[in-house]
């Protein structure tokens, strides 16, 4: 017997299904509310309470820790699975075959090519644009490069959008930084798997054979594998409501993209390492900033902290910080940022301002470190967010468009003036 849930306003009683998830998880749907209440709706900015969908991608429980992809924990994953197995269960709702992921591969490898023009797209950018938005861009450009619009119930076409997005997408992400390094654009080598190409597109110099190194090529995955999906945050609901008018996934994406860049969300990670370096400057004095972060009357957040649904500890940071203490010590690197954001992390979970609002390290707090680590500039650890997340987004999307979900379209209330009558200028 389903539950039900009982309105009333002014004597009338309105009653309300409530929808239970398979974590039992329940939400009150009022599909019917405005209809059956003669217009009254609900308000809840930042939509802190209210659920856009049902979705059986990614289950996050906050207050107890919990990371689920398609019912696989995040732990398990990160331990288990490399990026592309991750990247094609969330997508497809299944882990591949051996058959499938190597399919997968070389479909994707087969589109790695990207139109020459795009380059002069790049070209039109000064250097010292920032990878997000060149990215946003260039994502947004690739639909001038494929036209064609994808018919999303048609299995083999919408595959073949998919592979070829997560084809070209690393290749732009690697020419947004080499860009900025006034490093020749490089197209890769399809002999690598997925994150070491990614790697090479990166990092690989003109003039010298490109050589890998597995610690990193593994840590880099393992990243990504971390940031893959996250249920209905800001960017992904981003790449949902513009997918919900239809418009094409690389279009979605572009403004997920632009979404993820904010500094309360993806850009948290860039902002984390300009803070920690900001402390270090100030000689290491993170009681000053705690007091800031604390401070009603201080713009200041502690970057890196608190979280919307994580009541508790963010599972990936968890496992994102005993990967930092690993990849640094694996390549002798003393980051003293990474004392600081542990002796930060330490006096803020004993404050009662901090625990008392349940503020914890989030995914971003300690993310910065390995990707500094690994030799990656600052300006483009939010770039690596947006890697991460490709799949995620992908996913999001498409169960959006399969399961025919309307045009996002939230209503308001209206706080401004009454009707009034125009007055001539003479009359004001
Ligand atoms: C990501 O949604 C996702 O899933 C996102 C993400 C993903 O994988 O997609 O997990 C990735 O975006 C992680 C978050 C990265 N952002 C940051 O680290 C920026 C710093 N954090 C905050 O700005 C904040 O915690 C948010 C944006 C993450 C969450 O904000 P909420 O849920 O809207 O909470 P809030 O701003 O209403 O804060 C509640 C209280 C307030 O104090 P009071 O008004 O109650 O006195 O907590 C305080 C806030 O001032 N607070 C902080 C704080 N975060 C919240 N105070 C100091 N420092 C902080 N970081």
């Amino acid at each position: 017997m389903s539950k039900i849930a009982t309105l009333e306003i002014d004597g009338n009683k309105y009653e309300f299904p409530i929808v239970e998830g398979t974590e039992n998880e329940l939400g009150i749907d009022i599909k019917t509310l405005r209809g059956a209440t003669g217009g009254v709706t609900t308000i809840d900015p930042g939509y802190k309470n209210t659920g856009s969908c049902e979705s059986a991608i990614t289950f996050l429980d906050g207050e107890k820790g919990i990371l689920r992809y398609r019912g696989y924990s995040i732990e398990e994953l990160a331990e288990k699975a490399d990026f592309l197995e991750v990247a094609y269960l969330l997508i497809f709702g299944e882990l591949p075959t051996a058959e499938q992921l190597e399919k997968f591969d070389k479909d994707i490898k087969e589109e790695s090519q990207v139109d020459e023009d795009m380059k002069k797209i790049l070209d039109g950018f000064p250097k010292s644009a920032h990878p997000m938005g060149v990215l946003s861009s260039l994502t947004s450009a690739l639909i001038a490069f494929n036209p064609g619009s994808v018919d999303v119930d048609s299995e083999e076409e919408m595959y073949g959008a998919i592979v070829k997005i997560l084809a070209k997408f690393p290749v732009l992400a690697a020419w947004t930084m080499r860009k900025r390094k006034s490093l020749p654009l490089d197209y890769g080598d399809n002999s690598l798997g997925y994150v070491e190409n990614l790697h090479k597109m990166m990092f690989a110099k003109p003039n010298q054979a490109y050589e890998s190194n597995k610690l990193v090529i593994d840590a880099l995955d393992k990243l990504l594998i971390l940031h893959a999906d996250h249920e209905q945050n800001c960017s992904t609901s981003t790449v949902r409501i513009v997918g919900s008018s239809h418009a094409g996934l690389f279009a979605s994406l572009s403004a997920g993209i632009s979404a993820l860049w904010g500094p309360l969300h993806g850009g948290a990670n860039q902002a984390v390492i300009e803070m920690l370096e900001a402390i270090k400057a100030d000689g290491g004095d993170t009681a000053k900033y705690i007091a800031k972060a604390k401070d009603k009357n201080d713009p200041f957040r502690l970057m890196g902290f608190g979280h919307r649904v994580y009541k508790n500890f963010d599972p990936r940071a968890k496992i994102i910080k005993k990967s930092a203490e690993e990849v640094l010590g694996d390549l002798g690197i003393e980051d003293p940022v990474l004392d600081i954001a542990k002796g930060l992390a330490d006096v803020a979970l004993k404050d009662e301002y901090f625990v008392q609002r349940k503020l914890y390290p989030n995914v971003d707090f300690y993310s910065g470190i390995i990707y500094r680590a690994l030799g990656i500039p600052t300006e483009m650890f939010t770039v690596m967010f947006a890697l991460g997340r490709l799949p995620g987004w992908i996913a999001q999307w498409r169960e959006m468009r399969l399961r025919k979900e309307p045009i996002g379209r939230p209503r308001q209330i209206y706080v401004g003036e009454n009707h009034r009558a125009f007055k001539t200028v003479s009359e004001r």
